[in-house]
């Protein structure tokens, strides 16, 4: 599969069986997001594995979206890592793990593990239950597993505007 098609062919799989992923696999899920891109190679991604029962009930109070998986990946960032443009103090921690989530979930789908980011979580509740540090940022829950037979696209997964909408050549219009 082209990278193009790979793109086009994941989806936000939200059905998941009870197959867990082996080692081996979620192992090269990692390795994809450590050698993702990020800003001034300051590598401020922190990523929490969580697939033990007792994690995945944690879980499931921190965020109305339910999909048991078997695996979890809770992308984060260390704000006291994470590079900061000089000009605005911008914090490009977000941008960092953003990168990292995105290039594991494509990892994943070429193995034929799904996944749906999940960003509507309750970043309190996150921290309380996975004891983060005030340091480390919450930014996504990539929840993952072996799709459930029944798995299928959202009715958003095709529903992208056309180029033209997104991508200008000379001024940015709307
Ligand atoms: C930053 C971000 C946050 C998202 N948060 C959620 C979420 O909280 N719950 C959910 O079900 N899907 C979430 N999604 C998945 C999107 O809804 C999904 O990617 C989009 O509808 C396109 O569908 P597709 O991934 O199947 O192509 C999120 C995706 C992104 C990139």
């Amino acid at each position: 599969m082209s990278f193009l098609e790979l793109a086009k062919d994941r989806y936000s799989v939200r059905k998941f069986s009870d197959k867990k992923v082996e080692q081996e696999t979620l192992d090269l899920i990692l390795e994809a997001g450590r050698v993702a891109p990020t800003a001034h190679n300051n590598q401020s991604q922190r990523i929490l594995v969580l697939r033990e029962a007792e994690e995945m009930a944690k879980l499931e109070e921190c965020s109305p979206f339910r999909f048991h998986p078997t695996l979890a990946l809770l992308v984060c960032y260390d704000k006291n890592v994470s590079w900061k443009r000089e000009f605005d103090n911008a914090d490009m921690g977000e941008v960092d793990a953003s990168i990292v989530a995105t290039h594991m979930m494509l990892e994943g789908h070429q193995l034929g593990i799904g996944s749906t980011w999940v960003a509507h979580f309750d970043p309190k509740a996150v921290r309380e239950h996975f004891n983060l540090p005030p340091h480390i940022v919450p930014v996504s829950i990539l929840m993952m597993g072996y799709p459930r037979e029944d798995a299928k696209p959202s009715r958003l997964h095709a529903d992208r505007l056309e180029i033209e909408k997104t991508v200008f050549y000379q001024k940015i219009e709307g």
